[in-house]
């Protein structure tokens, strides 16, 4: 399973990049928001550092417009991967710039459908969002089993990126899912490792190390 950083910032990206957990990077405009930088900047530093796929999102919601800013997207660097909104003119703009050779992500995806038509027109990657369908009262990881079924299916190599990823449980229920990729925020990637039970046991073990009086 492939493991994308859902966030702008670069501090986190070097940190998480040098561990080599790191597969790719997501962003959108809240992100940029939160970043306060240039969102061409921004993405330029992200670009070299990582060596894996680097999501930008269009902001434009016509069907023109965002193929002239997916394209400019694309030149910031060959890592880039164009992120549209999953509707008609999204599906639209996703067909051409795949068919022209650029990688595509297709954003805010809810339902299996929505997922069906991105597969259809040649999507790199899909991206459903478990965290705000759990919002809804509908269980999230439903809408990732129905896709990858769909998928299987018929073969589609669209890729499902898991987005919207609140807990180490989705993390986790993505993987027995068959997600492809999870994005994750910074404060989840953290706690995938943590334990109790072994920040408990270390601590036992140094207490009873410390009593042997040896070095190694
Ligand atoms: C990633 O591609 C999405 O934009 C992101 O995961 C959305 O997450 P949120 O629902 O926590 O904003």
């Amino acid at each position: 399973m492939k493991f994308f950083i859902d966030t702008a910032d670069v501090d986190d990206i070097r940190y998480w990049n040098e561990t080599g957990l790191l597969d790719g990077v997501t962003t959108n405009p809240s992100l940029i928001l939160k970043s306060g930088r240039d969102i061409k900047e921004v993405l330029a530093e992200i670009c070299e550092m990582v060596e894996g796929d680097v999501s930008g999102e269009v902001a434009a919601t016509d069907y023109d417009t965002m193929l002239t800013e997916g394209r400019k997207l694309a030149e910031i660097a060959d890592n880039i991967v164009i992120k549209l909104p999953t509707t008609m003119d999204g599906v639209r703009a996703c067909k051409v710039l795949t068919d022209d050779g650029f990688k595509t992500n297709m954003t805010l995806c809810f339902s299996a459908t929505q997922a069906l038509m991105c597969a259809k027109v040649g999507a790199t990657y899909v991206s459903p969002f478990i965290g705000r369908v759990d919002d809804m009262g509908v269980d999230g990881m439903e809408l990732i089993e129905d896709i990858r079924t769909i998928f299987d299916n018929y073969g589609y190599e669209t890729e499902i990126l898991a987005a919207s990823i609140r807990t180490m449980n989705h993390v986790k229920d993505c993987a027995i899912a068959g997600a492809d990729v999870a994005t994750i925020p910074p404060s989840t990637i953290e706690k995938l490792i943590r334990h109790p039970l072994t920040d408990k046991g270390l601590e036992a073990f140094l207490a009873d190390w410390e009593k042997t009086g040896q070095t190694i």
